[in-house]
């Protein structure tokens, strides 16, 4: 099987490329990056190009048996535009490029994220976009919409938020939750000398938060491009757990944990989140004020048809989860 990697040098994309190279399946794989120039995997051919460039049009010279699209943009503090190159502008381009040889079959990384603003997500195409303000999940749901659109056999994972490892916990990227927990860290350690500190928090106790183990996350598209491909052309999977925890179980876990070292804090949701309020959180935290609506999002998630092919097990519970990612938010 030859496949064309995108995404391959960043978080998910990293383990993703380790678990192919390590399949007997996969023969050759085309890692695009704008950065490296080689791969120590003689399976590996190391294509440097930049997606949101036009001239990324030309640089596939034959045709893949499959696509994993994980290149992106996922940074809340960046603005619309820089999302709207990445995300949409570096997939109109690859499908741009895909044009010359027979459709093919997707498997792109998208998220959770793109359903904010409704009170349910199906695994299916979405009714509405997501509000413009909330720029990362637009452009993922215009890049949603483009796949939707394309020739191509797709299959788009709506992730949860990645965490570090499953086993070690291991992160580096220590943003959304670990942004929170780094906060209650810093101010449980600064303010020990206090037994109990209300800690202000504008969020909703009962926002899902579905954490989902990286490598657990790279495990599924390589499970998906070895599933046997579908009769329906575009199939959408809601890929997290049924037992989503609430935003408030994750934070008791992370306050009882930090007692241990520093003083015990006390959650106090808070309801004001005008973007006044929003901005000049930011600047003194350092969290983006988006991380914070996604922590007073209620909404249902489904993950029927996810279950349904890769099964409950295929990701850990936040119970399995939980020292993982504390290793991982002490480290961080
Ligand atoms: N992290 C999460 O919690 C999360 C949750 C749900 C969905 N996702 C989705 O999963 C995907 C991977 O996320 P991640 O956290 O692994 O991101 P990441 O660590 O920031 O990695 C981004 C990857 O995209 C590549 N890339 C970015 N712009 C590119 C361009 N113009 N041309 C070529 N390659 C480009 C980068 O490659 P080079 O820098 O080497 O060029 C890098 O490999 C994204 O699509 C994201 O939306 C992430």
């Amino acid at each position: 099987m030859k496949i064309l990697l995108t995404g391959g040098t960043g978080f998910l994309g990293k383990q993703v490329l380790s678990k192919l190279v390590a399949r007997d399946e996969v023969t050759e794989i085309i890692a695009v990056t704008r950065g490296r120039t080689s791969h120590p995997s003689t399976k590996v051919r190391v294509l440097q190009a930049d997606l949101t460039s036009p001239a990324f049009v030309n640089e596939l010279d034959s045709a893949v048996d499959a696509v994993i699209h994980l290149a992106g943009l996922y940074d809340f503090s960046k603005p619309y535009a820089a999302n709207y190159e990445s995300n949409v502008l570096g997939t109109l381009h690859l499908l741009e490029a895909l044009k010359k040889f027979a459709p093919t079959r997707i498997l792109f990384a998208s998220t959770y994220a793109v359903g904010i603003g409704s009170k349910e997500l199906k695994e299916e195409k979405l009714a509405d976009l997501p509000p413009r303000e909330h720029g990362y999940s637009h452009t993922k749901a215009l890049a949603e919409a483009l796949l939707e659109s394309s020739p191509h056999s797709c299959d788009i994972y709506r992730l949860g938020i990645l965490i570090g490892d499953s086993k070690d916990g291991v992160i580096e990227k220590a943003d959304g939750p670990y942004s929170f927990y780094r906060l209650m860290r810093r101010a449980s350690t600064t303010l020990a000398a206090a037994r109990r500190l209300p800690f202000p928090l504008p969020a909703n106790p009962d926002a899902p938060l579905p954490l989902v183990a990286v490598d657990e996350a790279a495990e599924l598209f390589v499970q998906g491009l070895l599933a046997e491909n579908s009769q329906t052309r575009i199939r959408h999977w809601g890929a997290y757990r049924t037992d989503t925890i609430r935003f408030d179980d994750w934070i008791q876990a992370c306050t009882e944990h930090l007692a241990t070292t520093g003083c015990r804090l006390v959650p106090t949701y808070t309801k004001r989140q005008e973007s006044g309020v929003l901005a000049f959180a930011e600047k003194i935290t350092r969290i983006p004020a988006e991380t914070v609506h996604f922590a007073s999002w209620k909404a249902v998630l489904h993950n029927t048809k996810f279950l349904a092919r890769h099964g409950e097990a295929a990701l850990t519970g936040w119970s399995g989860l939980r020292e993982a990612f504390l290793r991982g938010g002490d480290s961080a």
